[in-house]
């Protein structure tokens, strides 16, 4: 989600008026990502770099994160969403760690619908963790070290659960992965769209998705073998 700040400079407005906005945004691409039946959604909503804005911008977005928890927790109950977050929550402030456990809490048992939110979150962080985390399963004895293997690893990423994306949209122009999700990511189809988040409406959501049903997807292989070997993960963007 990137392009909040431009969005309301371009139209003399503070930037967290563009982040204001950008949470409305985050509402409409939920409830369409639920529509087009995507199974999980995830949404990069604070990096590790960006505590490095200024006090007042990482205040207001934390107040924002807090605002749409106690808003929307409804909502997501009420639509069977799971909310997840990936990223090293335990350092956001007090009141946004306590309606993240909230809102968690309360939509747990949902299994159709996951919104995973990346918060405080970053690739680099994320591998550090997990080689920690797999170094500490090593020395107790839980994993041999001559049996490593991607998949035993990837058990240790803040993703253990979770499937790797199909397809990584990013918004306001800049053609950057910034960090996110580098390693889940590396058979992801990527997007880029000219327009800024508080911009990014279910018909420019559609339109990635049909982008993405466009592309082969290979995953090493040749085009012959994919039509022997179904692995399709096409969205349906109409319905009826
Ligand atoms: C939203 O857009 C990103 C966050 C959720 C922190 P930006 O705040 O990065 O907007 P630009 O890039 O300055 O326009
Ligand atoms: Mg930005």
């Amino acid at each position: 989600m990137d392009g909040n700040g431009r969005w309301a400079k371009k139209r003399g407005l503070p930037r967290i008026e563009g982040h204001r906005r950008g949470v409305e945004t985050v509402r409409r691409t939920i409830e369409t990502a639920r529509d087009f039946g995507i199974e999980y959604l995830t949404l990069y909503a604070f990096s590790v770099e960006n505590w490095r804005r200024p006090e007042e911008e990482v205040g207001g977005l934390m107040n924002l994160l807090e605002y749409f928890l106690k808003r929307e927790t409804s909502t997501l109950i009420k639509n069977k969403v799971r909310l997840r977050t990936i990223g090293r929550t335990e350092d956001l402030p007090p009141k946004v760690r306590r309606e993240l456990e909230r809102t968690i809490a309360a939509t747990a048992d949902f299994t159709e619908h996951t919104l995973v939110l990346a918060l405080n979150y970053g690739s680099r962080t994320e591998v550090l963790d997990a080689a920690k985390s797999y170094a500490a399963a090593i020395a107790k004895g839980d994993v041999d070290p001559e049996d490593t293997s991607w998949q035993s690893f990837a058990q240790h990423l803040y993703t253990a659960d979770l499937p790797d994306p199909d397809l990584v949209i990013r918004t306001s122009g800049e053609t950057r992965v910034s960090n996110f999700l580098l390693l889940q990511a590396a058979y992801a189809e990527f997007v880029f769209l000219p327009l800024f988040w508080p911009e990014f409406d279910r018909a420019a959501f559609t339109q990635a998705i049909e982008d993405f049903n466009c592309r082969e997807r290979r995953f090493g292989r040749t085009g012959d073998q994919l039509t022997a070997e179904s692995t399709d993960t096409k969205v349906a963007t109409s319905h009826g």
